[in-house]
């Protein structure tokens, strides 16, 4: 199995592990990304490795009717959630779209955005750098991508991403034990 199949195979079966274990962090992380990141009304933006909303709603919000939002993810599960939570919030503007980050131009030909999200997703990845070459090239003119990472996790995160990779063993296991990209520690196989 390569990468990219197992970790889609993870964030899918943990999709509703992930909702209720990780809105309280996730969230306003996603929030700040969208603020950070500064979308203006109108515009058009791409939310690679979406997962289940957490930057792509704040996004959607901030651009209003006039703007557009595509989340982009490997694990239909994830997916499945946030096309919920985009109806639930009534945002027509706003699309999911099953896929690889790092053939993001080649699924979207021709499109051009505002501004492109990588949120918490760039670590998943087997070649982060091929994947954001890929999301600029989305770019239109002067357009922004915008990641977010934990480079140095405080103790407290340290802890939660702890509790993340123990809630995600099974789903690891599931897949056959391969190790855990995130957290400090590596969940039991
Ligand atoms: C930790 S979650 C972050 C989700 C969301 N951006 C957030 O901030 O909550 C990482 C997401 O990246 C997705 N992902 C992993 N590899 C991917 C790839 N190659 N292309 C697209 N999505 C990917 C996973 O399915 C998962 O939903």
């Amino acid at each position: 199995m390569d990468a990219k199949t197992y970790m889609a195979g993870v964030f899918d079966r943990a999709s509703d592990t992930y909702e209720q274990v990780g809105v309280p962090f996730f969230a306003p992380v996603g929030a700040e990304l969208v603020r950070q990141a500064a979308p203006a009304p109108g515009d058009r933006v791409l939310d690679a490795g979406c997962g289940t909303g957490a930057s792509l709603i704040p996004a959607a919000q901030a651009v209003g009717e006039h703007g557009r939002v595509v989340g982009l993810d490997l694990a239909p599960g994830m997916l499945a959630i946030a096309a919920r939570s985009i109806g639930d919030h009534g945002l027509a503007n706003a699309t999911v779209l099953r896929g690889d980050a790092e053939h993001a131009a080649d699924l979207l030909p021709g499109e051009r955005f505002d501004v492109v999200l990588a949120g918490m997703m760039l670590y998943f990845l087997p070649d982060p750098p091929a994947a954001v070459r890929s999301m600029a090239a989305l770019l239109r003119p002067g357009g922004r991508l915008a990641a977010s990472l934990l480079a140095q996790p405080s103790r407290e995160e340290a802890e939660f991403l702890t509790r993340v990779a123990v809630a995600l063993a099974p789903f690891t296991s599931a897949a056959g034990g391969a190790p855990s990209p995130i957290g400090c520690t590596r969940p039991p196989s």
